[in-house]
């Protein structure tokens, strides 16, 4: 198959992207590069000796984005990866959120109808359940629930708008994807996370803090009701994901379905800065912080529909996210801006 990926060269799309080409499949990117680099598909097409076209635009730039498909095309998939996604600067400037988040799936739809585009994979988040009534969590457990940030509520708008897409057009095959944490790199150290500014994220801002980059990590909230006080998180392999991207797309089928990305393993804070310790052999220096606003204190997901429907399962432990996580980030400790 031939997939465009929207925003194929942040951190998911260009893991995406080397599977994509790994599993036999041509792969073409647009991204805007407003929180990527293209040094990641330089980097995706040296690993695979594969061309990947890259178009350095907005999707929602409808003729570019289009001439760039009938150029490079037919494309048989889209995986929509491109939008915002730090739950911080969603409450700041929550119109920008609604905007891009919603703006580029609507373009990804017309370009989807103007090219004849059947397949369409849209990267969701585990942040649309909000609050878990039950864990773990089930695709069909209820959303929602005091989701409180405008970043979670466009990804749970999207998935309507998407359903809402599929049931008028029966030819239409979209998949949401419901992505836990993804953390980790590929194995070859070449492609990882690559946050501008201080990371959010508890994986990059400890990989951060074993590189000298940062002093010592903030954690948020001892106290919760969970085994060692800290939050538990479903940390998922990026290149577990980037399977699951590849395993929807060739098992797409009409109508709208959602499935959850994730391992059903909890793993504390605490325990991750551990794994991280032992993977990078160096001491991770903590400090106990207030909990963090709309933090909950357990997400872990039941992967089992994706094995039922697809049989792909994360394969990969924390453990190995923690030493991919460090060998990107001990070989490109400036992220892409180190060149190898
Ligand atoms: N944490 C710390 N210190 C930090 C950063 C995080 O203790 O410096 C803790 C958090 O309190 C939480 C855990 O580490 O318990 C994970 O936090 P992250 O910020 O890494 O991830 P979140 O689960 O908060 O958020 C992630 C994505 C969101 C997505 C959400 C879905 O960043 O985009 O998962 O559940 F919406």
């Amino acid at each position: 198959m031939r997939v465009l990926l929207t925003g194929g060269a942040g951190y998911i799309g260009a893991h995406t992207a080397l599977a994509l080409v790994e599993a036999g499949h041509d792969v073409l990117v647009v991204d805007d590069m407003s929180n990527s680099s293209p040094e990641s598909i330089s980097r995706v097409q040296a690993l695979t000796e594969a061309a990947i076209p890259l178009l350095e635009a907005d999707v929602r730039a409808f003729v570019a984005v289009r001439d760039f498909v009938r150029r490079h095309g037919p494309v048989d998939a889209i995986i929509h990866l491109a939008g915002l996604k730090a739950v911080g600067e969603s409450v700041a400037d929550p119109v920008r959120y609604y905007d891009v988040n919603i703006g580029t799936s609507v373009a990804v739809l017309q370009l989807m109808a103007a090219e004849s585009i059947p397949t369409l994979v849209f990267s969701s988040s585990a942040t649309v359940y909000g609050e878990p009534e039950i864990l773990p969590l089930r695709e069909d457990s209820r959303t929602g629930i005091k989701l409180a940030n405008p970043y979670g509520k466009t990804k749970r708008i999207v998935e309507e708008l998407l359903a809402d897409a599929a049931h008028a057009d029966a030819r239409l095959r979209v998949t949401a994807l419901r992505y836990f944490n993804p953390v980790g790199a590929h194995a070859s150290g070449l492609i990882g996370e690559d946050p501008s500014g201080t990371p959010n994220n508890l994986m990059p801002y400890v990989a951060q803090v074993a590189v000298g980059r940062l002093d010592r990590v903030g954690i948020f909230g001892d106290d919760y009701p969970t085994p060692d006080g800290t939050g538990q998180r479903d940390y998922i392999h990026v290149m577990d994901l980037a399977a699951g991207h590849v395993a929807a797309v060739e098992n797409a089928r009409q109508g709208f379905d959602i499935y959850n990305l994730g391992t059903g393993i909890p793993v504390s804070v605490r325990e991750l800065i551990s794994a991280f310790e032992r993977a990078s052999g160096r001491s991770i220096p903590t400090e106990v912080l207030p909990r963090r606003e709309g933090d909950v204190p357990s997400s872990f997901c039941d992967p089992r529909k994706a094995l039922d429907s697809w049989g792909w399962s994360a394969r990969r432990t924390i453990d190995d996210a923690c030493v991919d996580s460090w060998r990107w980030q001990s070989r490109n400790p400036n992220g892409y801006a180190d060149r190898p």
